[in-house]
């Protein structure tokens, strides 16, 4: 049966930011989903509230154990001044892999998607218009039983709150990222976490993170954890690299999400007649192409940021600039193809959007 969703709107909406004060992440919308899971009952109590705190047990299991995890997606204000989300779907299948893995129960995709729908249609004003502005919105679930035994939670409670955001990075251009290649700290290994959006695979980036950017880095660069030769991710992006007109991104495996953006690049990609391949790519092949004078592309692509050129890779003393320190050709089309039809200024060929 489909939820049933019960709103209680605010009586004291917030301010809202000017477009260019948005940034990522750092305003929240008036309202919250929420919905809770209690053992055979299932997902109940469906609810959107206004925005305040959560009450939690000091004993429940998302405190202890992490058993957490979010997804990110966006609603856009179209030309015509409606709103749509962009692949919401894909958001919420991912959302039912990445539970599964981690012993927690998710919406029904009909019901991720009817909560999407209702909650910003209630925060319909909160979704900016402005060029390279959106509503980001972050479904999470986290484990509330409290109970300090180790085994998967019996409540869960799923929420979602929304951001008004602008250009990851700042600024109206992709500004390209400079990035040191980490040898040491792993990310994720094989048989763990690393497809899903767990919170812990964000836990695990920090400290490496951290020490890029007190050496002068924006990012790191992920290598496997076994061998430390062949890459994986990019911060918390996914990796493409552009080597004599092909374009290349890592295979999927369990230690790489499997990210939305992802996907719509490599089938845009295909749609332009650009040869794509998914595959291991070593680190010693892109210092390779370096020296044959045919690494022309790095990005990163991701939800928040769509995509992010590499201006320069560190692996150690040995810097790689990539296309003289700018962003690449195929990095700028891809931005205005996604942003574009993320906007509705691009056909929708593939039915990504969903109006509100
Ligand atoms: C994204 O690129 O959408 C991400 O996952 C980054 C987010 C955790 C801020």
């Amino acid at each position: 049966m489909p939820l049933t969703i019960r709103t209680t709107k605010t009586t004291s909406g917030k301010t809202r930011p000017a477009p260019d004060q948005l940034g990522f992440g750092k305003y929240f919308s008036d309202h919250i989903f929420l919905a809770d899971w209690e053992g055979e009952d299932g997902w109940k109590n469906a609810r959107i509230e206004p925005y305040g705190s959560i009450a939690l047990d000091p004993a429940a299991s998302v405190l202890h154990y992490g058993q957490a995890m979010f997804e990110g997606s966006k609603a856009f204000r179209q030309a015509d001044g409606s709103v749509a989300l962009f692949r919401v779907d894909a958001h919420a299948k991912r959302m039912q892999r990445g539970a599964s893995r981690l012993c927690m129960p998710a919406l029904e995709v009909e019901d991720f998607v009817a909560a999407m729908r209702a909650f910003v249609a209630v925060e319909e004003g909160w979704v900016p218009s402005a060029p390279n502005t959106s509503l980001y919105l972050r479904p999470t679930i986290v484990a509330t039983e409290a109970f300090l035994g180790v085994r998967p939670s019996n409540r869960y409670l799923f929420f979602t709150i929304g951001s008004p955001v602008g250009s990851y990075y700042g600024g109206d251009t992709l500004k390209p990222v400079r990035i040191w290649v980490e040898r040491d700290y792993v990310r994720a290994a094989r048989g763990g976490l690393g497809a899903t959006k767990a919170g812990a695979n964000y836990a695990a980036s920090l400290y490496a993170a951290v020490k890029a950017k007190k050496a002068g880095f924006d990012q790191v660069l992920w290598l496997d954890a076994k061998e430390h030769a062949f890459v994986e991710e990019v911060g918390t992006m996914n990796l493409f690299v552009v080597i004599d007109g092909t374009l290349v991104t890592p295979s999927l495996s369990d230690s790489i999400l499997a990210g939305v953006t992802r996907d719509s690049i490599l089938t845009i990609a295909k749609e332009w007649g650009i040869k794509t391949e998914e595959r291991a790519i070593g680190a010693a092949e892109i210092l390779d192409a370096r020296k044959r004078g045919k690494l022309e592309e790095v990005f990163g692509s991701g939800t928040a940021a769509v995509v992010s050129p590499v201006s320069e890779l560190a692996f150690g003393d040995d810097r790689v600039v990539i296309n003289d320190g700018k962003p690449g050709a195929l990095s700028n089309r891809f931005y205005d193809e996604i942003c574009g039809i993320q906007r509705g200024s691009k056909p929708d060929r593939h039915g990504w959007l969903t109006r509100i």
